[in-house]
């Protein structure tokens, strides 16, 4: 499964580039660039063309947590992104709000940056673990470090594993799926391409041989 991080910061530009590359993608990622410049309303917009996940990497305590998930889900959105070292009672909250909705909830493990390996990998298994017993849906692991995708795996076998850091951040696609990801997230290798339509129709084609080779 291919999921576009859209973290464009145009309106126009961010309803070209998911309409362009819509028939390849199974989900567009919603982050703050776009919505701070577009506007929440965005969202209802792209929900229209793929559903959204929105990735406000909630990490607030319970009540606010909610509610930022309350609100993108009136705008729309299939699923929310939540920090997992918030602990709990954030998390339970947001999936509770999630439920009225049907809709899903991710959980961060660890930042697919090099920064996430200071803090984060520590607890990440932890925070698998602790999503799982919540209840959520799955969890956001760097592509850019397979080895963790599989850690995380085997601590909450039951959870989807969604990975960003393909392309620009130098994850490759085989790795990733060979470590047991169920999706890819890719930003910028596809919207900041010459052809945006043509970068995504190259990662789904991609995503399809290397399933076929597992
Ligand atoms: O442009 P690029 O493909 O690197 O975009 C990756 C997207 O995934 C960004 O929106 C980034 O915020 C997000 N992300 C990430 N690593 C995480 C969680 C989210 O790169 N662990």
């Amino acid at each position: 499964m291919l999921i576009l991080a859209l973290d464009v910061v145009d309106h126009e530009r961010a309803l070209k580039v998911a309409k362009d590359t819509a028939e390849f993608v199974s989900a567009i990622k919603v982050n703050y660039p776009l919505v701070l410049t577009a506007g929440v309303d965005v969202i209802s917009e792209l929900s229209e063309i793929r559903p959204v996940i929105a990735d406000f990497k909630i990490a607030d305590i319970p009540y606010t947590s909610g509610l930022i998930a309350k609100i993108v889900f009136e705008k729309g959105v299939r699923a929310v992104i939540a920090h997992g070292f918030v602990g709990r009672d954030t998390l339970q909250e947001v999936r509770r709000v999630a439920s009225d909705y049907d809709g899903e909830v991710y959980v961060v493990t660890e930042l697919s940056s090099t920064g996430g390996k200071e803090f984060m990998s520590e607890h990440a298994l932890e925070i698998a673990k602790l999503a799982e017993s919540v209840g959520c849906d799955g969890l956001i692991a760097p592509a850019t470090r397979p080895d963790r995708i599989r850690a995380v795996k085997s601590a909450a076998p039951s959870l989807k594993v969604l990975c960003p850091g393909v392309g620009a951040q130098g994850g490759s696609v085989e790795d990733v799926m060979k470590a047991g990801a169920d999706a890819i997230i890719v930003g910028r290798a596809i919207y900041n391409s010459p052809d945006p339509r043509e970068s995504a129709r190259r990662y789904f084609e991609e995503l399809r041989s290397v399933r076929e080779k597992i």
